[in-house]
C-alpha cells in the first residue's frame, strides 16, 4: 500500500465529517449518536440515554436517527476527499455499534460544494406547503433515491392507499394524544436547551391559515405551526423494511437522509410523521391496510413544495463536537 493511503485522517477533516453528521435529522432533536475515533476509522454509536422511552421502546426510531447521521457522514466524506468503506453492525455482540467507517485519501467528490451546502440547508420545515402537486413521477424518484441505499421506499401515489394512509395518520395523532406519557415525554423535547430539543420557533410559520389541524406538536401554545395535515397535492413516501429490527432501521435511516437531501437540493420539502409507525395499533394497521403486506412500515413522509420567498425558519441546534465524539 502506498504511503498517501495509509494518511492519516487529519483532525480538521474529522471534525468537518462529524459536524456535517450532526446535521442530520433525529426524532425530537435527540441526536442519539455517538462516534468515535481512530486514526483513520470512525465508529458510529447509537446512545440509548437518548432514546425515547414513552413513543421509541425499541429504539426504531433512534437507530433511523442514527443511520441518518451516518449517511451524512458518508456524503460529507466523500465530497472532501475521504471516501469511507462502512461496515454495518461490525460486532454483533454490540448492537450499539452501528457502523464503522474506514476514512482513506481519495478526490474530493465531484458536486461536493454544492452537495456540503444542501447539508447545512437540510431542515424540517412544517410550514403548509404550496398546492402545487408534487408530480407522481419526482416522489417516485425520491423513493428511488432512498431505495439506493438498501431501504424500501414505496411512493404512495394511489388514491385509496393515500387515503387509508391519512386516516392511520389522525388515527394514531389522537391515540398519542390521549397517552400522557406520550404527551409529557414530547413537552420534556420542546424548547428543551440550547443544543438539543425542538424550539417551539422552528415550529413557527410566517404564513399560517387558523384553524388547520395538525399532527405532532398540536397542541403546542404560542405556535402558528400549521399543515401538518396530509394535503392532496402532497407527495407521500413510506420507508420499510423486510425485517423490522435494527440493520433495516439504519438503512431507512439512510435511505432518508439520500431522499431528503435529493429532495432539497430539488427545491422540495420532507416532513416525516413518525407517529404512525410509534403507535403499534396504527403500525399493524398500516402494514396490512397500505402495505399489503409488503413490508413492515418504518417511516412515513411527506414531500411538498414551499412557497418561495418565505421567511426562513428557526433552525434546531445541535450538540457540540466534544459531547459526541470521542478521541483517541
Ligand atoms: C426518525 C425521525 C422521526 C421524526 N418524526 C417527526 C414527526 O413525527 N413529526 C415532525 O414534525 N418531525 C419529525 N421528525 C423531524 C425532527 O423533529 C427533526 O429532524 C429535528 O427536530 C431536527 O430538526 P431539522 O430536521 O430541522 O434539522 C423526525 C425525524 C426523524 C429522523
Amino acid at each position: 500500500m502506498s504511503r498517501t493511503r495509509t494518511r492519516t485522517l487529519p483532525l480538521a477533516v474529522l471534525h468537518r465529517i462529524v459536524e456535517g453528521a450532526t446535521r442530520a435529522p433525529s426524532v425530537h432533536n435527540t441526536q442519539p449518536w455517538r462516534w468515535r475515533a481512530t486514526d483513520r476509522t470512525l465508529d458510529l454509536l447509537a446512545d440509548p440515554r437518548r432514546r425515547l422511552a414513552a413513543t421509541d421502546p425499541a429504539g426504531r426510531n433512534m437507530v433511523i436517527s442514527c443511520g441518518a447521521a451516518l449517511h451524512h457522514a458518508q456524503v460529507v466524506a466523500t465530497a472532501l476527499g475521504w471516501p469511507p468503506v462502512v461496515t454495518r453492525h461490525p460486532d454483533p455482540d454490540r448492537p450499539d455499534l452501528l457502523a464503522r467507517l474506514v476514512l482513506a485519501p481519495g478526490v474530493p467528490a465531484p458536486g461536493g460544494s454544492e452537495l456540503l451546502d444542501t447539508v447545512e440547508q437540510r431542515c424540517t420545515d412544517r410550514r403548509r406547503f404550496t398546492s402545487w402537486p408534487v408530480p407522481d413521477e419526482r416522489v417516485q424518484r425520491l423513493a428511488a433515491v432512498a431505495g439506493e441505499w438498501g431501504t424500501t421506499a414505496v411512493a404512495l401515489t394511489d388514491t385509496s392507499q393515500r387515503f387509508r394512509a391519512e386516516r392511520l395518520i389522525l388515527e394514531a395523532a389522537d391515540r398519542q394524544a390521549r397517552r400522557p406519557a406520550a404527551v409529557a415525554e414530547q413537552r420534556d423535547w420542546l424548547d428543551r436547551s440550547a443544543v438539543d430539543g425542538v424550539p417551539t420557533g422552528a415550529l413557527t410559520g410566517s404564513e399560517v391559515a387558523a384553524g388547520a389541524h395538525r399532527t405532532r406538536f398540536e397542541d403546542v401554545p404560542d405556535t402558528d405551526l400549521e399543515g401538518q395535515d396530509v394535503q392532496l397535492a402532497d407527495g407521500l413516501v413510506v420507508l420499510c423494511g423486510r425485517d423490522d429490527d435494527r440493520a433495516s432501521w439504519l438503512r431507512a435511516g439512510e435511505g432518508l437522509s439520500a431522499m431528503w437531501l435529493a429532495a432539497t437540493a430539488g427545491g422540495l420539502s420532507v416532513v416525516p410523521l413518525s407517529q404512525v409507525v410509534e403507535d403499534e395499533t396504527t403500525r399493524a394497521s398500516f402494514r396490512t391496510q397500505v402495505l399489503a403486506g409488503l413490508g413492515h412500515p418504518l417511516l412515513l413522509t411527506r414531500v411538498g413544495w414551499q412557497a418561495i420567498g418565505r421567511s426562513d425558519l428557526v433552525r434546531t441546534p445541535r450538540r457540540p463536537l466534544a459531547e459526541v465524539l470521542e478521541l483517541p
